[in-house]
């Protein structure tokens, strides 16, 4: 069975196989969609790929595939593009004459894109269960909470811009784009804030704590200039209310648990074992793997980094392990391994699984629109404020 041990047991997979092959066909096609239907969900690698390459050529220009760079080798060789999640945010506004994308990415990605795509396009994310932990540490009332609080804290003059990091929910997104603020990602993160810093004295930026640091540094903010504010106590904020005060960035605690397993004894070990190895890691690491590491920038920056390196250079890369595999088998002619000795996959990224794939674009090819990711109208236009803001800095 393919990927029955990826999925929730369902109805489906403890009745069908009790039913006839007539009756099991039937159900097998019925119109439920909260779970993969099990005449794909065993389904077997060659099957699929044959398909998915068939569904795909029958669909033509009506269809295109966004990969993000942390999918798997099985799914991210059917993407028409690929790259980080801003590259695929331009990409999804600059597709219009495609009926549909199919986003094979987590959530957030998607809500992005139906936001910046045109009214007649939709959305599919294969299989809906691909979240994000990290964009799940804020949700819309602990973000207003928050707010409340700092508005009565430093009066209604307190020039806050609200900044929300791509991995985040679109109700945030919306949040922002009414609230004069804006999303960012790890590729313009810079950018974004010198942005929002000329537009008010303080930015709230959530969910990501080590990448709003990490940001805040290099535009030249010092730690005594920030807090955390800690959603689940908010009474513990990490400063003083003079240090609330004065601070020109309010951090959110949250974090993605794949980038949190690398750390600085990781970076000694690689420059022990191969001396002059660069280090090259995500915004999303804690700020002192990235004030250790060489360099640091989006999924997409590392691509193009090791993409232009010579034959011969070695590199220690912390980022998702499918990532660093797929680098590293693109590039023997490099040294390229993860930082992490340990497996670490995105999980939820790995929820993308070719079954899924070929589930949506068989239905496509029926008619069907499956798994579709849809933002309502109002979340939706102020979403795209805040996101179309973000695009036009870059
Ligand atoms: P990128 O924008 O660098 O692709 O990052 C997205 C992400 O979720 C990293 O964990």
């Amino acid at each position: 069975m393919a990927i029955l041990s990826e999925c929730a047991e369902s109805r489906e997979e403890r009745v069908l196989p009790l039913l006839s092959p007539q009756s099991r066909a039937k159900h097998d096609l019925s119109k439920r969609r909260d779970t993969i239907p099990l005449f794909y969900a065993e389904m077997q690698g060659e099957e699929l790929d044959r398909r998915i390459t068939a569904a795909r050529e029958v669909l033509g220009e009506k269809l295109v595939i966004l990969g993000h760079h942390y999918q798997r080798d099985e799914i991210i060789k059917y993407a028409d593009y690929r790259g980080d999640s801003f590259k695929l945010a331009q990409l999804a506004a600059a597709r219009p004459q495609a009926q549909y994308i199919v986003f094979c990415g987590v959530h957030f990605m998607a809500e992005s894109a139906d936001v910046l795509s045109a009214a007649h396009q939709k959305v599919i994310l294969p299989n809906p269960t691909a979240g994000c932990s990290m964009a799940d540490m804020a949700n819309i009332a602990e973000v207003e909470e928050c707010w409340d609080v700092l508005t009565e804290m430093l009066g209604e003059d307190a020039g806050i811009i609200p900044v929300t990091y791509m991995n985040s929910a679109a109700n945030l997104k919306a949040f922002c784009g009414r609230n004069g603020g804006v999303v960012c990602t790890s590729s313009n993160a810079p950018t974004v804030m010198r942005w929002a810093f000329s537009q008010g004295k303080r930015v709230l930026f959530f969910p990501d704590e080590h990448l709003g640091r990490n940001t805040a540094l290099k535009y030249g903010i010092t730690p005594e200039q920030m807090v955390v504010w800690n959603p689940k106590n908010p009474l513990l904020m990490e400063g003083s209310e003079e240090q609330v005060e004065q601070a020109k960035i309010i951090l959110w605690k949250g974090y993605c648990s794949t980038h949190m397993r690398f750390s600085v004894e990781q970076i000694a070990k690689a420059r022990a074992d191969f001396p002059g190895i660069k280090v090259l890691v995500h915004p999303e690491c804690r700020q002192e793997v990235v004030a250790t590491a060489d360099l640091y920038g989006s999924t997409e920056y590392i691509v193009r980094q090791i993409e232009q390196a010579p034959a011969g250079s070695q590199w220690a890369v912390g980022t998702e392990i499918n990532l660093v595999h797929r680098l590293a088998e693109a590039h023997p002619e490099q040294l390229i391994f993860c930082l992490d000795p340990v497996v670490c996959p995105c999980s939820t990224m790995y929820r993308i699984h070719p079954a899924y794939l070929a589930w949506v674009l068989e239905a496509l090819l029926e008619g069907e629109v499956i798994n579709q990711v849809s933002v309502d109208e109002e979340t939706a236009h102020w979403a795209r404020v805040a996101l179309e803001r973000m695009l036009s800095l870059a």
